[in-house]
Order: structure tokens, then sequence, then C-alpha cells
């Protein structure tokens, strides 16, 4: 079964983020064979690549770190983004880790999941248009789940995930869906 990475941006000492990693992980009823990979266990310097991998002539990655995540990022057939929205924008982590390659993202699908007050839907439009830069190809659901009346804990932590993004769980659930069509419909090999 193919592969999907989960990428998790938000590296934050105390963040939400892991929890919806969860969330998202329930409603795989469709059985995709999804790995999470949580940014925090890959702390790429930033930039640190001499030459942009795009580049004709380009002949590999100069550091081992880089050469690592390659080789965690290549083999994925596709990928959910899980995505908070920081100051109208997706965190610099993410930039950073999508920067360092190149090939390995190309032609693959996406689902953009957002999470910010009113739902992140401005990180997930930055972040959909760097994606055409990347040619990966997002599918046409976004869940964007918002945190603006969710209740947490005292140590601000969600209270209660399944509570809070119940209103979400039909698009995240459509999202999946069409993940899978999209896997189907990849070229063998792809
Ligand atoms: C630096 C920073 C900037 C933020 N900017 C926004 C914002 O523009 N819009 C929004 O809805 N929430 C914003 N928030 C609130 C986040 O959505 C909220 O803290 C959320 O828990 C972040 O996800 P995380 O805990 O998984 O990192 C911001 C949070 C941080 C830390």
């Amino acid at each position: 079964m193919p592969r999907i990475l989960l990428i998790m941006a938000s590296v934050r000492a105390s963040r939400i983020g892991d929890q919806i990693a969860d969330w998202i992980h329930g409603r795989n009823d469709i059985g995709l064979d999804i790995e999470t990979v949580d940014l925090r266990d890959w702390p790429l310097p930033m930039d640190d690549e001499p030459h942009q991998p795009k580049q004709k002539g380009f002949d590999g990655y100069t550091q081992e770190h880089t050469r690592a995540w390659s080789r965690k990022v290549g083999p994925a057939a596709g990928f959910i983004f899980l995505v908070p929205q920081y100051n109208w924008g997706y965190p610099a982590a993410l930039k950073n880790a999508l920067d360092h390659l190149y090939h390995e993202w190309q032609y693959k699908p996406a689902i953009i999941v957002s999470y910010g007050s009113r739902g992140g839907g401005k990180a997930a439009d930055q972040i959909a248009q760097v994606f055409q830069g990347l040619h990966i190809q997002p599918v046409d659901t976004r869940p964007a789940l918002p945190l603006k009346d969710v209740a947490r804990t005292g140590a601000d932590r969600l209270a209660d995930p399944a509570a809070a993004f119940a209103g979400q769980e039909a698009g995240m659930r459509a999202a999946l869906g069409q993940l899978a069509e999209a896997l189907a419909q990849a070229p063998a090999g792809a």
C-alpha cells in the first residue's frame, strides 16, 4: 500500500498540532497507510544547502541531514500537510523543510489541513501557491479547523478534539477519499 506522510508543521514547545494529527488518523476509516512525520524530529538548519535541487546539473545534496530527509520524503506516494496559521502565514519550519528538496515532492497528491482561529485559510492559500511551484497536487477539499470557540484545558491543550471538530469530520473524510482516488490514478511506480 502506498505510504502517505502526515507532515506536522508545528514545532512549538507547547502545541496542539499533535492532537490534530491524532484526530486525522481517527478519521482514516478507509485504511490509508499514514505515517506522522513531526518536523521537530527533522531540525534542518535554515537553507543550508548551497545549490537549488531543481537546477539543471544539480549533483546532489551536500548535507547528510538533507539526504536523510530526501530518503524519508522520496518514497512517499502522497502527503497530508497539517498547517497552523501563524501571523496569516504558515510556519517557517515547513517552508524550510519544503525548500530543502524538490523532486521528492513533485507530482504527488496532497491534502492541506489548516487550523487557526477561523480555520487558518490564509495559511492554506499561501501553501497552495507554493505547491504550484513544487508541483505538489492538492486535492479539492481542504479541511480548515476553526479554533475560535474550542475549549482548551489549563495546559493549553484541546479539551476534546473530536467534539471541537465534529463539524469538519465530513470534510476530512472527503479529503482522505480524494487522496485515495488520486493515488489510484497515479501511474504505477510513480
Ligand atoms: C506566532 C503565532 C502566530 C499566530 N498567528 C495566528 C494567526 O494569524 N491567525 C490565527 O488564527 N491564529 C494565530 N495564532 C494562533 C494559533 O492558531 C494557535 O496558537 C495554534 O494553537 C497554533 O498551533 P500549534 O499549537 O499546533 O502550534 C498564532 C500563534 C502563534 C504562536
